[in-house]
């Protein structure tokens, strides 16, 4: 996807994906991660999201990676964080107590960008890229953690024929096919969310499920 896209959408005000509650399969199996008060996680194409917050208030260190300005400023205006703002060859650093988000393309920011990254959380991430981005985003994320580091990685899966993506279909074989080569792979968890998302069936789609991969960065 263009970045020119996500401007538009930011602009227009089209952030369906953008959730008001802190999302249940982050809470319920961050633990897998193993990462321990005072790690980093790593929030890839982060736009403003709440889950941010709660990971913080779990006492971890989290850097989020945003294209969007508009996201990242109303991300600190809506939550009243109060943070200072750096500029980087990359971009600009928003920086607070315990949040950093980096108003970056993804693809921009390097292992030394960052700190040490103990764990990674995905949601809304990898499906917000078409097909051929996809191999790119997995080797990026490789290349930027440390072996034996976990990713929590939320996909959704559906028949793609029914529907224009974002949010795009990501099967577990897919899954298996950008990220086996340099992680183990377990699936954790899948539910049938179609029930609880109208959105998705007023636009035709007639399955949806909804699936969680943790991921293990292997040691070669
Ligand atoms: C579907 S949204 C999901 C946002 C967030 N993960 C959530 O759960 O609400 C995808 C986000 O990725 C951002 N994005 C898209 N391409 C990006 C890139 N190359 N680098 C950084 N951010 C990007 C978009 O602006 C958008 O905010």
């Amino acid at each position: 996807m263009q970045a020119d896209f996500w401007h538009q959408r930011w602009q227009a005000g089209e952030i369906g994906f953008h959730k008001h509650d802190y999302n249940a399969h982050m809470t319920r199996f961050i633990d897998l991660l193993g990462i321990e008060q005072g790690d980093h996680v790593l929030v890839p194409l982060c736009g403003k999201s709440l889950d941010m917050i709660w990971l913080r208030d779990q006492g971890f260190r989290v850097t989020g990676v945003e294209i969007s300005p508009i996201a990242v400023a109303d991300f600190f205006s809506e939550n009243n964080i109060e943070h200072d703002v750096t500029e980087d060859s990359w971009g600009k650093s928003f920086k607070s107590a315990g949040i950093t988000i980096l108003c970056a393309d993804f693809f921009d920011i390097s292992p030394t960008d960052l700190p040490h990254v103990d764990g990674v959380y995905d949601r809304a991430s990898l499906i917000a890229l078409p097909e051929t981005m996809r191999p790119d985003y997995a080797r990026h994320i490789a290349g930027m953690i440390p072996d034996t580091t976990r990713s929590l990685l939320i996909t959704l899966d559906y028949p793609q024929q029914e529907m224009k993506g974002p949010p795009f279909s990501v099967s577990e074989r897919e899954v298996s096919r950008l990220f086996s080569d340099q992680f183990i792979i377990e699936p954790i968890y899948t539910e049938d969310c179609l029930v609880n998302e109208p959105r998705f069936r007023e636009k035709g789609l007639s399955r949806l499920d909804e699936r969680v991969f943790l991921l293990t960065k292997n040691i070669t």
